[in-house]
């Protein structure tokens, strides 16, 4: 019965040709493909009903589940070849190359397969300055070479008595396939010396490089998967022969004189360039001694073979992409995923994640096993530090800035009848809470370019009814508080600053959290730091301060803490005393807002690394707008002076006029890309709720409206790394620049 052999990368430059060469002896073909050259390289194999085609990807080959079936062999040749082609997506390589190879070893040997043959390569040499052997030390210099020599290592790890591992370091080839190729070294001076009537000469020339024949190349896999498996189980063999191993300038010549015979002179060109460091003489004898391998093709042929492909037409536009693999793949790594490419990430980047430490498990195990979890002593000491961090007298914790804002409405006795100034571009918390004090939020369109509130336009919204005025630090970039101060004072009208995004910013040399009436944070789990969820109430107000604490606990006089300590200092002996000991009372109608103690557990940690999660956000920042600032179909955010930005969000905006696609399908195009990104905000007058109540329409606040329909916040924090911003900066790049109008 014959031999079904699997060729992984079977319709690639060699692939073509080995599994002709093993139709042509008699066995049964399965090839793996991604088809990345199209299906009609493989048109005269696959007429051979001996021939069978898998499309598919070794990056997730394991969804194959019928690949491997009464395998007798894999010849695994599916990688991402040539040098430059590897450094263009490092990532891509080590997925294909090395996770890749692994993986498709590790799902041969599950499935019984006896022999896999690995397509390495005599790159893995690297430099060398004598004749090198199979016991050579290695010194990959590119990253293909690299990827190269750790599957090596992998695969003989997996070799074992039932798994017979070979692997082939195989010279540069040459040669006609119908998947051709035209940058390896013959095949490329062949093409150009005939196209161009001259011969290039890179990298100095005076490099060594072994050359094998794809015919040979293929004689050999099979020898290495028929050979009896004592003989070449875990054995490496370079495949080439001794012949044929040429320094370039030799090569060149070489060429240049057969071409010559067919009546095409050729001027050889050296090109000034930097030395190829990569320099190979390697010894061929191992092969020919234990396989009896024989190289039948030397350069003299390649050059005989491609010429009359190319001066016959065989081979035709010969510049086209499809022959080089570099633009090949260049193309492919420009090409938006959502358009077919590659993805920019091949795992999923959330658009934001808390960054916890061993700290905050530590203290929360001890809240947990203290038995007190709700608001006690680890909230008591989580409000002591945010209030030194602040420089301020009070900073009352609770379960979300929505209720800090809530609170300080309350606390201002703001309600029916009343309205409060906001921004349109915020979270809807901060005007629902307008709403649930009775009162009537008052949008006042923002600058564009801060988004925050237009604070040259607060004043002509004034009424007698305005009790209050909530600014929002945009993505942690302080408001003009200097002008919103001043219009405060004027008009007599508390301000409430909704700092949600801005724990650690200053205004003026100053934190934000020390100018206003109140200043409200919160600590969900994607803002700069966080408590899981959770808020802090911040005012130098003693009496607003005491109000929002009695109201955050339904109105008590007295906190849990307070009310079920044995040893509470409000023990007393007097009558009054004892009986304000055992009894609490509710002296207002209040809501229950407090933050438990495991909240304030990870908070305590969290509030320690404030400084340190900004540094890096600055840095991440500055890494965006550089690596951005070239494509002016988007507008990157701008800092103003005078101020320090918690950087909370990195918000880029859309130019419409500029680019092909809105922002939603740019929200799309990088999700493909596995990017996750948010939109803050959607303006709140335009919402259902506040258009149906207060008859908004979309042009009521325009720079809002603009704004609001273009701006995109990109990943940004902490436990980021530099890669994954550059891979966000090249997702965005990408998209941008193949959607450009
Ligand atoms: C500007 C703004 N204000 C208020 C809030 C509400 O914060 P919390 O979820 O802590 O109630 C948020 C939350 O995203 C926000 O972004």
């Amino acid at each position: 019965m014959k031999k079904t052999i699997l060729v992984t990368g079977g319709a690639g430059y060699l692939g073509c040709i080995l599994c002709k060469t093993l139709l042509e002896k008699g066995y049964k073909v399965r090839i793996f493909d991604k088809l990345f050259y199209g299906k009609d390289v493989l048109s005269e194999v696959l007429k051979n009903p001996d021939c069978e085609l898998v499309v598919g990807d070794v990056t997730n080959i394991e969804r194959y589940d019928k690949l491997f079936d009464n395998i007798y062999a894999v010849l695994h040749l599916a990688a991402l070849s040539n040098d430059p082609s590897c450094d263009l997506d490092p990532e891509m390589t080590e997925k294909i190359n090395i996770e890749g190879t692994k993986k498709t070893a590790i799902l041969a040997k599950q499935h019984g397969v006896k022999r896999f043959v690995f397509a390495s390569s005599c790159s893995v040499y690297g430099a060398g300055d004598q004749i090198l052997d199979e016991s050579s030390q290695l010194k990959p210099i590119s990253l293909y070479a690299k990827s190269k020599m750790i599957t090596e290592k992998d695969l003989t790890e997996l070799m074992d008595d039932n798994f017979c591992v070979v692997l082939l370091r195989q010279a540069t080839l040459f040669g006609y396939s119908p998947r051709q190729r035209f940058d390896l070294a013959i095949n490329l001076m062949v093409k150009t010396a005939l196209t161009k009537k001259q011969l290039y000469i890179v990298g100095g020339g005076e490099q060594w490089r072994p050359f094998l024949h794809l015919k040979d190349s293929s004689e050999a896999f099979i020898l290495a998967m028929e050979a009896p498996s004592e003989l070449v189980n875990g054995h490496v063999f370079n495949v080439g022969s001794n012949e044929n191993n040429y320094q370039i300038v030799a090569l060149a010549n070489l060429i240049k004189a057969e071409l010559a015979k067919l009546k095409h002179d050729v001027d050889i060109i050296i090109v000034p360039s930097d030395p190829d460091k990569r320099t190979y003489n390697v010894n061929f004898d191992k092969i020919q001694s234990v396989l009896g391998f024989k190289a039948r093709f030397n350069a003299i042929d390649g050059t005989k073979e491609i010429a009359e492909a190319i001066l016959s037409k065989q081979l035709d536009d010969l510049d086209n992409s499809r022959y080089y693999n570099i633009r090949n793949v260049q193309e492919w790594v420009d090409l938006p995923a959502i358009e077919g490419g590659e993805p920019s990430r091949w795992t999923f980047l959330p658009f934001a994640l808390p960054l916890l430490g061993e700290e905050e498990e530590n203290e929360v195990i001890d809240t947990l096993r203290s038995g007190w979890l709700t608001t006690g002593p680890k909230t008591q000491r989580f409000e002591k530090m945010v209030a030194d961090y602040l420089g301020v007298k009070h900073a009352i914790a609770l379960s979300s800035c929505t209720g800090a804002l809530h609170l300080s409405l309350l606390a201002l006795n703001i309600g029916k009848g009343d309205e409060v100034i906001t921004t349109p571009i915020t979270f809807a918390a901060t005007a629902n809470v307008i709403e649930h004090v009775g009162a009537k939020p008052v949008f006042v369109d923002v600058d564009p370019h801060t988004l925050n509130i237009d604070a040259n336009l607060i004043e002509a919204k004034i009424t007698e009814k305005t009790k209050a005025i909530i600014p929002v630090h945009m993505a942690g970039q302080p408001c003009d508080m200097t002008k919103i101060r001043k219009i405060s004072i004027k008009h007599n009208i508390p301000v409430i600053e909704d700092a949600a995004h801005a724990y650690g910013a200053e205004y003026g040399g100053k934190k934000i959290g020390t100018i206003s009436d109140a200043t409200c944070y919160s600590f969900y789990p994607i803002k700069n730091i966080t408590t899981i969820e959770g808020g802090v109430l911040a005012t130098n107000n003693d009496e607003l301060a005491a109000k929002a604490r009695i109201l955050a606990l339904h109105g008590m006089s007295k906190d849990a803490w307070k009310r079920y300590l044995p040893d509470s200092k409000d023990t007393g002996s007097s009558k009054e005393t004892i009986k304000d000991s055992i009894h609490w009372m509710i002296v207002d109608c209040g809501w229950k807002y407090n933050m438990t103690d495991v909240q304030a557990s990870v908070g305590i940690h969290q509030l320690k690394k404030i400084d340190r999660f900004i540094e890096i956000r600055e840095r991440y920042c500055s890494m965006y707008d550089l690596g951005l600032k070239d494509l002016d179909a988007i507008k990157l955010p701008e800092a103003i002076r005078g101020i320090k930005h918690a950087r909370h969000l990195y918000i880029i905006q859309v130019i419409p006029e500029k680019l092909k696609i809105s922002r939603d399908e740019l929200v799309l195009a990088l999700r493909k890309e596995n990017i996750g990104t948010g939109i803050h905000f959607l303006s709140v007058p335009n919402h259902p709720y506040y258009a149906n109540k207060y008859g908004y329409k979309p042009g009521d606040f325009p720079m809002a409206s603009k704004v609001a329909d273009n701006i995109i916040s990109l990943p940004l924090y902490p436990k980021m790394t530099e890669e994954d911003i550059h891979r966000v900066i090249a997702a965005v790049k990408k998209i941008v620049r193949h959607y450009k109008k």
